[in-house]
């Protein structure tokens, strides 16, 4: 069964709860969630590999460890997942970037795919795949499939809001993922948005119509 992370920092609930209100603007609402990924990544990055490096302090010789970024690659979902990227690379700059575009039909709720650019090299990288919602786990399920089609073995999913129906749906499909949850909601409405939640979040990450009901 796939291990899931239920995260719970107080810091990291209070910036969920700044997402969740409907007076904050587009610009604060980016801004957020890219401190909510740093928090984040900071505890899903938690069992990066390290090489011991040689180096001096003032003091003497000595070997310590230092992070391998090159062997990382942070892909997320179109559009929603983009507001996550700078977070993740401000912790290691030098991680690979992948990207995949997936939209819900409005009717149907099905994701449909639009992009794909990963790197060559994916089945040697640890791929973290990043996505704010996961709703009925439709997107998040189709990314790691095309993730997989392109040879990523490593995988991790980093979410910020969830909904039982999609921890559920994306546990069973990827029972060796593991998931990093900021906040577990309740449920999804009948239009598959998730309650309480934060309405649309590609719309209020973009400033675009809408922001979801
Ligand atoms: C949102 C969100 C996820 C997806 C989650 O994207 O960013 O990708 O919905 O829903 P699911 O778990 O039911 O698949 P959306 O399709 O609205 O696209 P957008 O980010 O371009 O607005
Ligand atoms: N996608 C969103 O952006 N919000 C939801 O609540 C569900 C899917």
């Amino acid at each position: 069964m796939a291990k899931v992370h239920y995260l719970d920092h107080p810091l990291l609930k209070h910036k969920i709860t700044i997402l969740r209100d409907i007076k904050t603007p587009t610009s604060e609402f980016r801004q957020v969630v890219k401190e909510i990924a740093v928090l984040e990544g900071y505890e899903a990055l938690r069992s990066l590999p390290t090489r011991q490096a040689e180096i001096d302090t003032p003091v003497e010789h000595t070997i310590q460890p230092l992070v391998e970024g090159s062997k990382l690659c942070f892909v997320p979902i179109l559009r929603a997942g983009l507001g996550m990227v700078d977070g993740f690379t401000e912790l290691i700059p030098t991680a690979h970037v992948g990207h995949i575009g997936l939209y819900r039909d409005e009717i149907t709720k099905e994701p449909h795919e639009y992009y794909c650019k990963l790197p060559y090299n994916l089945a040697d990288l640890d791929v973290y795949l990043l996505d704010p919602m996961l709703a009925t786990g439709g997107s998040a399920n189709d990314a790691i499939k095309m993730l997989r089609a392109h040879g990523a073995k490593k995988l991790t999913f980093v979410c910020i809001i969830a909904a039982p129906e999609g921890v559920k749906a994306f546990t069973e499909a990827n029972p060796d993922v593991p998931l990093y949850i900021g906040a577990l909601d309740r449920e999804l409405n009948e239009n598959a948005y998730i309650c309480p939640g934060l309405g649309d979040c590609g719309d209020r990450t973009f400033g675009t119509v809408g922001g979801g009901k």
